[in-house]
């Protein structure tokens, strides 16, 4: 089968096209024929793992180590990129009763990855549910991980139908699906981007967008009073220091990327104060993805494509999703 495989750290030209052998699925395995994938921000930062600096480290310092491990020091141990797809089920393993041929599904693999290929196997236990019937397979491919982390995060924020909500990185992976799953739950939500992402972020649903080269969302809570009851930091560019007074009593400040001292936060505010710090990873299940499958299907959950590439075209769209120009997801489709 054809594949995107990468062999060394570094730009988009290292995504190189290669024959690899097809998979098989084991016993209780799907072989799923893949349609399409997004460029994610774990390709990305995949692609150039060997680069990443500790300041550009997202998480605490200490998972660094583990992360270099699985991802290779100096070549990439994961040579296919992809966490997230949509495709159609070939072939079934023997146990498996989930699933039959034909079915249109859509999938996380999370840091396993491997979808940038014309196949790939999942457990049919993983992150796989049927895909959104009134979705084409490039726009469901965009779903699963924001879905996924977006659904886990808001619920340990505690989100509450009329919450005034803040995401701060609202067109992002993770953003975009909290931003409607934020309005599905009843919240007010404001979403906080770059410029050229502010139309994409209102037709999510958005009350309110803020472009973060223009406005500072925390510098409105000192004068005019408290604003938010869940504040959704997604890559951690806020602080609670500094967001704090945009909070209501009992606020929360939620955080998908955190280092080592909000942990020291979380657990500070635990007993200190109104206002709690939350920093933690999200939990994949499987059930939230059928959740938004049918939120999709209610009209209630969109996704709006950007641009599509297709597998050849692989390094373009990676060149396309780092060039600041993208207005949504980018998406490599695999015909
Ligand atoms: N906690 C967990 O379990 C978990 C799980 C998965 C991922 N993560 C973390 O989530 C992060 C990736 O999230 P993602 O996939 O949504 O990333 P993404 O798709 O790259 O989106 C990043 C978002 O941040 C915004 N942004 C960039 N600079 C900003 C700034 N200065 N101020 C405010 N917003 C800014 C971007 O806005 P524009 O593009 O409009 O400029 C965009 O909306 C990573 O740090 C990863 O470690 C956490």
């Amino acid at each position: 089968m054809k594949a995107i495989v990468y062999t060394e750290f570094g730009p988009p030209e290292v995504l190189q096209i290669k024959d690899v052998s097809k998979p098989a699925p084991k016993e209780n395995e799907v072989l799923i024929r893949v349609h399409a994938t997004p460029v994610s921000y774990g390709d990305l930062l995949a692609r150039n793992f060997k680069n990443i600096t500790a300041r550009e480290f997202n998480m605490p310092l200490p998972l660094l180590l583990p992360m270099r491990m699985y991802f290779g020091f100096s070549k990439p141990k994961v040579n296919i990129l992809g966490s997230e797809f949509a495709g159609e089920i070939e072939a079934v393993g023997k146990e498996v009763t989930r699933f039959k041929i034909g079915d249109e599904v859509l999938g996380y693999l999370g840091q396993r990855m491997g979808a940038y290929a014309e196949y790939l196997c999942m457990p049919q236990d993983g992150s796989l549910a049927l895909k959104p019937a009134n979705m084409s397979f490039a726009e469901a491919a965009a779903v699963p991980y924001g879905a996924i982390i977006a659904t886990s995060l808001l619920k340990k924020g505690n989100i509450q139908p009329g919450h005034k909500v803040l995401i701060n990185g609202a067109s992002g992976g993770i953003g975009s699906a909290a931003v409607q799953l934020a309005k599905y739950y009843g919240a007010e939500v404001t979403g906080v981007c770059g410029t050229a992402r502010l139309d994409y972020v209102k037709s999510l649903g958005a009350d309110r967008v803020i472009d973060y080269t223009k406005e500072d969302f925390t510098k409105n809570g000192g004068t005019s009073g408290p604003t938010y009851d869940l504040i959704f930091d997604i890559l951690g560019k806020s602080s609670f220091a500094r967001c704090k007074n945009s909070l209501k009593p009992n606020g929360i400040y939620l955080m998908a990327s955190f280092k080592t001292k909000a942990l020291f936060q979380m657990l500070w505010t635990k007993m200190v104060g109104s206002k709690k710090v939350i920093c933690t990873l999200a939990s994949e299940k499987a059930e939230d993805l059928v959740i938004v499958k049918e939120l999709a299907e209610a009209g209630k959950f969109k996704s709006i494509i950007d641009k599509c590439f297709r597998l050849e075209q692989a390094a373009e769209a990676h060149r396309y999703a780092e060039s600041g120009l993208k207005t949504g997801p980018v998406v490599i489709t695999v015909e």
